[in-house]
């Protein structure tokens, strides 16, 4: 029928040609095979009994020469014609043949001669999961910052796999761990994929690096699966600050260390990596005169001596130390540096009050200055004991802390010792110590506790009668150990008789020079001999005096016949 139509439309030969050979095909495909089996079958298996599904028995087979037509391409089944069966005459792939095309098949003709018959078998082949589901990379990396937010996800690359249907790709798995889920997706071509979905924070310093597994499943019996690493490197944010090992650092330097002497390291780590881990240090809220006294090294955190320590100025230095990264972020601690004494101080002497001159007859015990000593070191290098010259009647006698009191401790004779010059010693007991000394210069004042003392103790002189009234007879003298007016001697005569007459009638004394003179001519034959006594008194206050006691009686009076003038004999006399 369709034929006779071809032909009313088309009246050409050549059109005719085609449209006979096409009705003797079409008369001579006389029937239709269709076989299902598995791809990857083996050589020779059995694909399906062409005699019986096509009414033909096998000696028709044989003498019609029954063989297989294909149109090009490969022939995957022969004809056993002495079983009337068609075999696998190559192995059959699937995937080669169909790709994902589905149902998967191809067709051949069986053709016969004598006369002329045309089958056609169509064989479909089914998939069998013989392919894995496969990841184009062996590995994925990724490099993801520690702050990435919950949620963030990744991309994944997908597998493929070559069967289809149930055996084709049907999921992806990740390996057991907290961090990461897995979001699976299918494109609109059916293809699937998956995204990593993060489900915990990163942190880097816990855990710089992860590994996770991804698996590709696919539906098969049994399943078959493929395998991808996932290697995730956390990259650094800058989420540690520094943090100090120590939030006290303890120190002791002595008080006379050279500058650059090593007093403490400080350190502090910082989680970070890179310039987010590098940490500098730094005095923080320090005094401005401490900046030249300690150096600290901004990078090693070394603490060492710039300047000059005084422990009497100040025993222990507290300061604060900063450590900083590079991000900001910073952390702080303490330093603590106690300096130690060195006995680098001298006693300092200080005479509060001193008495000078003293009287030479002040008592025994009597207080003669008061002395401060003050040591600025500490301990045993600041405590004192303080001394004076042994051989001196003083001594040193402690009071009340640091003070002290110089005593005398016997009594004084200025005529033998006018002065002292006192040395005060005091030290310290420091090793080595150290010490410093005074000097009082003490004078002793003096008190009238001598009396005058004449040369002699009498005078005798001789003097020529007729003598001029006034005349200058002799001078007596004495002398007093005392001092200034205590030893100012004034010379008088002690008011006795001789002959009925006071003795200032005969003769007078000069009260400043002890000049005596005569008051009167004396007669020889009328007095051949003089005696009184001269006192001589001193100006202290009340005064002492030395006066003649008695008059010696003496063969004094001179007769001198010869002699133009007679001599009178003078004497005067001194006793206690
Ligand atoms: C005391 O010292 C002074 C001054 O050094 C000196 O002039 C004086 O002679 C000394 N006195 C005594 C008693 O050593």
């Amino acid at each position: 029928m369709i034929a006779s139509v071809w032909i009313m439309a088309h009246r050409g030969r050549r059109q005719a040609l085609v449209l006979i050979l096409c009705l003797i095909e079409l008369s001579a495909v006389a029937g239709q095979a269709r076989y299902s089996i598995p791809e990857e079958q083996a050589e020779g298996s059995f694909v399906g009994n062409i005699a019986r599904d096509l009414g033909l028995d096998v000696a028709r087979l044989i003498s019609g020469k029954a063989r297989i037509i294909t149109k090009g391409g490969r022939q995957y089944v022969d004809l056993n014609k002495d079983k009337g069966i068609l075999v696998i005459k190559e192995r059959i792939d699937r995937e080669e043949l169909c790709g994902k095309t589905t149902p998967c098949s191809f067709s051949f003709e069986v053709i016969l001669e004598n006369p002329m018959e045309l089958h056609r078998v169509t064989v479909e082949i089914t998939d069998i999961n013989d392919n894995s589901p496969t990841f184009r990379k062996e590995e994925m990396k990724f490099e993801i910052s520690e702050s990435a937010t919950l949620g963030s996800r990744f991309l994944l690359a997908s597998a493929e796999d070559a069967d289809v249907g149930s055996n084709g790709l049907q999921k992806y798995i990740l390996n057991t761990n907290d961090m990461f889920g897995l979001k699976q997706h299918s494109s609109p071509d059916g293809r699937k994929y998956a995204e990593m979905v993060l489900q915990k924070p990163l942190d880097r310093e816990s855990e710089p690096k992860i590994s996770l597994k991804l698996i590709a499943i696919d539906g098969g019996t049994p399943h078959r699966s493929g395998t991808v690493n996932i290697d995730i490197t956390v990259l650094d944010v800058n989420d540690n600050p520094p943090v100090f090992n120590q939030s006290l650092y303890r120190a002791a330097v002595l008080e006379n260390s050279l500058r650059g002497t090593y007093i403490t390291t400080v350190n502090a780590s910082d989680a970070d990596i890179g310039s987010n881990g590098l940490v500098t240090y730094r005095f923080s809220n320090m005094k401005e005169q401490l900046a030249d006294i300690f150096h600290l090294d901004e990078a090693m955190g070394t603490i060492t001596l710039a300047g000059h320590l005084d422990y009497e100025k100040e025993k222990k230095h507290e300061i604060m130390i900063e450590a900083t990264d590079q991000g900001g972020l910073t952390d702080s601690s303490k330093v603590l540096i106690e300096i130690i004494d060195v006995n680098d101080n001298a006693p300092v002497i200080n005479v509060m009050s001193f008495s000078s001159p003293v009287p030479e007859d002040s008592p025994s015990g009597t207080t003669v200055a008061i002395i401060n000593v003050i040591d600025a070191d500490s301990e045993q290098n600041g405590q004192i004991s303080c001394a004076t010259d042994s051989g001196l009647p003083f001594k040193v006698k402690s009071t009340i802390t640091n003070y002290y009191a110089l005593i005398t401790v016997s009594a004084f004779d200025r005529e033998l010792e006018p002065e002292y010059n006192i040395t005060v010693r005091a030290s310290d007991s420091g090793t080595p110590s150290l010490s410093s000394t005074t000097v009082l210069r003490l004078r002793i004042s003096d008190v009238n506790d001598n009396a005058p003392l004449f040369d002699k103790n009498s005078y005798l002189a001789y003097i020529t009668e007729n003598n001029s009234p006034g005349m200058s007879i002799f001078s007596v003298s004495a002398r007093d150990s005392d001092w200034n007016q205590n030893a100012r001697i004034s010379y008088f005569l002690e008011e006795t008789q001789i002959s009925g007459n006071p003795t200032s009638s005969y003769v007078s004394i000069n009260a400043e020079t002890g000049a005596i003179h005569a008051v009167r001519s004396f007669d020889y034959e009328q007095l051949k001999e003089l005696k009184f006594l001269v006192r001589a008194q001193d100006g202290g206050s009340p005064p002492l005096s030395r006066t003649m006691q008695r008059i010696q009686s003496a063969k004094s009076i001179l007769d001198e016949p010869d002699s133009p003038l007679e001599c009178i004999r003078f004497s005067t006399r001194f006793g206690l």
